[in-house]
């Protein structure tokens, strides 16, 4: 447990993660240093409100305009989807493959660590009007096997046309780095190492072809989040980057990436911090799901954020300057923790 006692603080300051002290004030330089970093986001953020308005908004209202044909190629209308789901067992995943559940001729490949988990949640769907194979897929494995496992699936259903990864350790609130250094070296070992191995393998494939789509999880926790989730938060930070970044080089080859940032969601992940109150404060898995699939077969957007309002307020949060970003991860490590207290 995480639980703070106060003579704790007394004792030993430097261990108590919660408690401030006079070394820890900002010196002038480095508050003026703020103001300026300040002053500069809102002018760049007003920038950004005006070129929103009066650059893309005209933009997507022309891309609204145009005929279906325009905006997607037709040999993607007739071509049969080959979506490859990972993590698919049970919360986001689990939603996403009973989204493409329903589309004939569609080819489900769907993919988690533990098989039987797995194919308990596929049975439970029935019959299904797409064809649903099963597959074992652990992220932590070596790099080779995890890529060696995308190719054999892409030779066995393929081609695969989709990717999906959802796949990933789960944070938990009291992560502390120093408490649970094994803990972050298997989460980055499946969420880091296992994610871009898979992604990197599949982009390869479809940048040969000239054709896919490719959506990673990220989180709106890599944005701004309690520093007491400095695992999860810097992982997640590492995947919004990459999946972003990735998706402008990939544009060129015909392969489409889209990043999802989810908020709070109701999923076994947050089952803990649900029970603890503020039910309806969470998006339900399976809207955030028929988002994603929306957002990948439309197109036209980069990144998926859902519940919509989480995104807002995190996405504002960015334009702290660095000491509020660090008042605001202590607040939330506060928040958090009380949280915690009242169990
Ligand atoms: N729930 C939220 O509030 C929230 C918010 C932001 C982001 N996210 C992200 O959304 C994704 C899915 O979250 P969720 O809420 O649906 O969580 P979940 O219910 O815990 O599901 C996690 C999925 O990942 C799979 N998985 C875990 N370890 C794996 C491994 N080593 N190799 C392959 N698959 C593995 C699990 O299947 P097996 O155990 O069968 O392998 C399961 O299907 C995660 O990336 C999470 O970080 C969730
Ligand atoms: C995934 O692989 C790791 C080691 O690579 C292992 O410890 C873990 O038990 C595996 N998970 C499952 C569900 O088999
Ligand atoms: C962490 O892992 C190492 C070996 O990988 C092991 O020796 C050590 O006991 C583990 N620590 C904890 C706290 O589990
Ligand atoms: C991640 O991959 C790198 C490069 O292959 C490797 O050196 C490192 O040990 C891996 N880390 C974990 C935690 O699996």
């Amino acid at each position: 447990m995480t639980r703070i006692v106060r003579t704790h603080s007394q004792k030993n300051p430097g261990v108590n993660p919660t408690s401030i002290s006079p070394r820890q004030m900002p010196s002038v330089s480095y508050t003026m240093q703020n103001l300026f970093i300040s002053l500069a986001t809102i002018a760049v953020s007003s920038a950004s409100l005006f070129f929103t308005l009066f650059v893309f908004l005209p933009l997507a209202c022309l891309r609204a305009l145009l005929p279906l044909n325009m905006k997607v190629r037709l040999s993607e209308l007739r071509r049969n989807k080959v979506v490859l789901v990972l993590g698919a067992s049970r919360g986001i995943g689990f939603n996403l493959v009973k989204q493409y559940a329903n589309e004939k001729g569609t080819v489900i490949i769907a993919a988690s660590s533990s098989m039987d988990i797995l194919r308990k949640s596929i049975i439970s769907l029935g019959e299904t009007p797409a064809s649903i194979q099963c597959h074992e897929m652990n992220l932590t494995w070596p790099h080779q096997k995890i890529a060696d496992g995308i190719r054999a699936m892409d030779r066995l259903y393929g081609p695969i046309t989709h990717i999906f990864e959802v796949g990933g350790l789960s944070n938990n609130i009291q992560d502390w780095a120093a408490r649970s250094l094994n803990e972050t070296r298997e989460m980055i070992s499946a969420n880091i190492n296992g994610t871009v191995t898979a992604i990197l393998a599949t982009y390869d494939l479809m940048k040969d072809r000239g054709y896919g789509k490719i959506c990673v999880v990220g989180s709106l926790t890599g944005i701004v989040g309690p520093a007491n989730m400095v695992s999860y938060a810097s992982i997640k930070s590492f995947i919004n980057t990459f999946t972003t970044s990735l998706r402008l080089l990939a544009a060129p080859c015909g392969v489409d990436v889209v990043c999802v940032q989810p908020g709070f969601i109701d999923a076994q992940m947050t089952r803990r911090l649900r029970e603890q109150g503020g039910q309806n404060l969470f998006g339900s898995a399976e809207d955030l799901a028929a988002r994603m699939k929306e957002g990948v077969e439309k197109g036209g957007r980069g990144i998926v954020i859902w519940p919509e309002s989480h995104g807002a307020v995190m996405y504002a949060l960015r334009g702290v300057n660095p000491i509020c970003e660090e008042l605001l991860k202590w607040v939330l490590m506060r928040l958090s923790m009380g949280k915690q207290k009242n169990n």
